[in-house]
């Protein structure tokens, strides 16, 4: 492709150091697409005919064809997928197929077909998070009246219901979504027609090429064209914190499926057992993406670090860019499909919920704003009920089993109808204000998703 100035064959080391080939011909499909449009661009720039333009198009998708079914030789000779494509088209019809690099240049081209490919991989992982929400929403319904602790430093702090717990993450991804989204309209910008870096003399209607690959905008300057991979960065970005957001539901369900909490059960396929222990059934699936969350932070970071010292423009270090990509969004793809299938597995355990929910320490919080409603300050309260959870731990005394009297030594605003918070029904009930846990909220927060999610 270059071989004009040079005398010396390319060293076998270097071909096999440099060739991309074994990871981005995955870009195939994206790179015909953007090449039958800029084939259309070179017919309205007067460039080739009509007929060669027939000619390169029909070739090109007989390449496709042939890729799609296996018959298609990929050479390491030729380094990337684009070489590989447009050598394999110029064997085949000739100069046609050698006028189809007019203008261009792997340097804008690469950076369009990743464009490409990020587009419609971003929208794939956006329905993917979609469908793990609504795996949460339908084991939030399921989950029924079933209350657990809220935690926080992983104590116990105050009731819940567990449909609200997992309705947080289905908030959580919800900004992932959005993120998705509002990296997708950067993506959306066509680079194509930026050449190696300075354009070309050889003038094509942009506006119109972009148009052909659905691309919203065309890039303004051409070289921040080809040197610009923010967009993968973004994306890049966002991919690891839905993983951290999957890390942290894995270490959620880790935990309820211990023999110590006890709230849930996976179901036998999506768990895994022992070679030596008979009794074991683990929970490798969240395990695993709590793992693999590792591996798409280190992406992002790959990313970042690949192009903090580059000089202006393109340079051959961002043909680092596409294993970390590929790799981040074959992660994300494959953890949020599994993940929702084990969602909709797992059931919940209201023996062991209750059990954890019968501790009457959880509603301490609940006889303090009972005080602060009868007047006592709150930093006052706060001391009074810390003084009656001595008490109740060191006389082994739960507080409905204190007397009235007794409360009353504490404090004189305590009255018969305390007692009355010290029921979990009331206590989750009294939760009313916007974002809490009441079942009337959590009801209206699964009619909401289950709306928005249909
Ligand atoms: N395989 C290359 C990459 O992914 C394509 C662009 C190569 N451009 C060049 N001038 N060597 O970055």
């Amino acid at each position: 492709m270059w071989k004009g100035r040079f005398s010396q064959p390319t060293s076998q080391l270097v071909q096999s150091y440099g060739e991309s080939v074994s990871f981005d011909w995955r870009l195939f499909a994206h790179d015909i697409r953007g090449s039958i449009a800029h084939s259309k661009g070179l017919v309205k720039a007067g460039i080739i005919t009509a007929d060669e333009q027939a000619q390169i198009e029909k070739g090109l998708l007989t390449i496709q064809h042939e890729i799609e079914t296996g018959n298609f030789e990929w050479k390491e000779s030729l380094e990337d997928v684009h070489m590989n494509i447009e050598a394999e088209l110029t064997k085949r019809i000739g100069p046609a197929g050698a006028k189809l690099h007019t203008a261009r240049s792997r340097n804008d081209q690469v950076a369009t077909d990743v464009r490409l490919y990020t587009r419609d991989a971003v929208d794939a992982v956006v329905m993917l998070i979609q469908s793990l929400q609504r795996a949460l929403v339908e084991a939030s319904e399921r989950s029924g009246g079933a209350v657990v602790p809220g935690y926080t430093h992983l104590q116990r702090g105050q009731p819940v219901l567990f449909a609200h717990h997992l309705l947080a993450y289905v908030e959580m991804l919800s900004r992932d979504i959005a993120r998705l989204q509002d990296a997708r309209k950067r993506i959306d910008v066509m680079p194509l027609g930026s050449g190696a870096l300075a354009g070309s003399t050889i003038i094509l209607d942009r506006e119109y090429v972009a148009k052909e690959l659905g691309f919203a905008a065309v890039t303004q300057n051409s070289m921040d064209a080809v040197s610009d991979r923010d967009f993968a960065t973004e994306v890049l970005f966002a991919i690891a914190l839905c993983g951290v957001h999957l890390s942290r539901l894995s270490e959620d369900v880790i935990l309820w499926c211990s023999a110590e909490f006890g709230f849930i059960t996976l179901s036998d396929a999506h768990t895994t057992g022992s070679s030596l222990m008979p009794q074991k059934k683990n929970p490798d699936v969240a395990e695993l993406t709590r793992g693999k969350s590792g591996r798409l932070v280190g992406n992002l970071m790959a990313m970042l670090t690949l192009l903090k010292g580059l000089p202006m423009t393109y340079n051959r270090d961002m043909q680092e860019d596409k294993e970390p990509l590929f790799d981040s969004l074959d992660t994300i793809k494959a953890a949020l499909a599994v993940f929702a299938e084990m969602i909709a597995g797992m059931e919940v355990n209201e023996t062991r919920t209750r059990a954890a929910t019968s501790d009457p320490m959880l509603l301490a919080t609940d006889l303090a704003d009972y005080l602060v409603n009868h007047g006592v300050p709150f930093r006052s309260a706060h001391e009074v009920i810390g003084k009656l959870v001595a008490h109740s731990i060191s006389e082994k005394v739960a507080f409905a089993d204190i007397p009235l009297a007794k409360y009353q030594e504490f404090s004189p605003a305590f009255e018969a109808d305390l007692f009355a918070c010290l029921n979990l029904e009331t206590a989750l009930a009294a939760r009313k204000g916007i974002g809490a846990p009441s079942p009337q909220n959590v009801a209206a927060q699964i009619a909401r998703w289950k709306e928005a999610l249909s």
